[in-house]
């Protein structure tokens, strides 16, 4: 990045071509000779550079030399925050061993919460940290970060200061979902039922008050809860106001993301087992797909994900890392676009609305993220290619120039 940190101030951007991801007729509404008004770390202003508003020329501007100008990117799907590694559960699926497998010995996911109870606050901040920053090197500005390895009241909560602290040290936005329905811990072995007792009645509503949460979510699978489980805490969410996501259809069809849908959930994540009813229902309930090539490639999954279906039904498609220890130690959403367009045969375009606006409807941000749009908070990203596509071509390349955060250079 060639321009050093610090405030822009109002100003406007010109010489760009712009992915506004809005509005136009043009694939990803790009404008060629763009310009960008920020003002107040808002966008106040895109379009041709012919017809900028008389009152621009007042303005700094910055010449951006025809680089590609997007949203900044949104990873709406993460387990950033945990202790410990999974490696050696990666040798085990190698020498043949399988996710569920492995989650039924009391590795998987259980694992991960041994080493996180384990782990400090700071400890855990400072495993996530460098994490965080390969996402925010590759112009992410907007991540959502899940609990979900602590499963019990303290260690929940723990990882949801994390999260929030995350956005306090870093530029980066954080949405803090609560996930204690992520899986069965050890001391309430057959005792499914009274654990989801203690998330509604304890857990959840002891973060919440705490200002810790913004959305919750549950782990609905044959390894985890039930729909009629994950029902209950997602009444308990309705009572403390708080939206609904679910992780659904992941393994298995147990119907949990229609269920989900019925709670008018933001948004339905992994999805490979989902039929065309649960599509139904979530474009009734104009629930955002999201869908997770990391996950689906390092399990070596084979089923994929209804995409065909998402497209028929007007169902909006978001990517994410999934960023986590067991199924996707994935620290790049630029890999994912990849990912998406080789294994789910999406189209570039579609995989950058993926990680941009329909990313922010997956967060309920839709309102003030992930577009180039007047209103918009000015989170950009500007890249040293081309054109949009290039971003889902190249694996393994990072052609971020710079990123501009809440109208900074960040
Ligand atoms: O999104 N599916 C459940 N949860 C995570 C996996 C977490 C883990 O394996 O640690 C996921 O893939
Ligand atoms: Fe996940």
């Amino acid at each position: 990045m060639e321009q050093s940190a610090g405030k822009f101030g109002n100003c406007v951007l010109v010489n760009a071509r712009v992915a506004t991801m809005f509005g136009s007729a043009a694939p990803y509404g790009l404008i060629e000779n763009g310009a960008v008004i920020i003002e107040a770390g808002r966008v106040v202003w895109v379009g041709n550079k012919s017809e900028l508003p008389e009152g621009a020329a007042k303005l700094p501007a910055h010449d951006l030399d025809g680089r590609l100008v997007t949203p900044a990117l949104i990873d709406c799907h993460t387990h950033i925050v945990y202790g410990g590694n999974r490696a050696r559960e990666f040798e085990m699926r190698l020498e043949g061993a399988s996710y569920e497998d492995i989650s039924k010995a009391g590795g998987g996911i259980v694992s991960t919460v041994k080493a996180t109870r384990a782990a400090s606050e700071e400890a855990l901040l400072a495993a996530a940290l460098p994490r965080v920053d390969r996402l925010i090197a590759e112009g992410v500005g907007t991540i959502e970060i899940k609990s979900g390895y602590g499963l019990d009241v303290e260690i929940e909560m723990r990882m949801l200061r994390v999260a929030r602290r995350i956005g306090e040290v870093r530029p980066i936005n954080v949405k803090a979902t609560f996930l204690g329905a992520h899986a069965l811990p050890a001391e309430f072995s057959g005792k499914a039922d009274a654990y989801i007792d203690m998330v509604c009645n304890e857990a959840l509503p002891k973060a919440a008050a705490k200002g810790l949460v913004d959305a919750v979510d549950a782990f609905c699978e044959g390894i985890a809860f039930s729909p009629e489980q994950v029902a209950r805490v997602f009444k308990t969410a309705a009572v403390l106001g708080l939206p609904v996501k679910i992780h659904a259809e992941q393994l298995s069809n147990l119907g949990g993301t229609a269920m989900a849908a019925g709670f008018s959930a933001l948004s339905a994540d992994h999805l490979e087992y989902l039929d065309e009813d649960g599509v139904r229902a979530m474009a009734a309930a104009n629930t955002v797909a999201v869908i997770l090539p990391g996950a689906f490639y390092v399990l070596r999954e084979t089923k994929l994900p209804p995409v065909d279906l998402f497209r028929e039904h007007n169902v909006p498609v978001a990517l994410a890392t999934d960023s986590n220890p067991g199924s996707s130690p994935v620290t790049s959403l630029l890999l994912i676009l990849n990912m998406a367009c080789t294994l789910f045969r999406m189209t570039p375009e579609e995989a950058l609305a993926g990680v941009t606006c329909n990313a922010a409807a997956a967060l309920g941000l839709q309102g003030s993220h992930g577009e180039i749009a007047p209103g918009k908070i000015a989170n950009l990203a500007v890249w040293d290619i081309e054109h949009p596509a290039e971003l889902s071509y190249n694996i393994g390349l990072n052609p971020l120039h710079m990123r501009i955060w809440q109208g900074e250079v960040a």
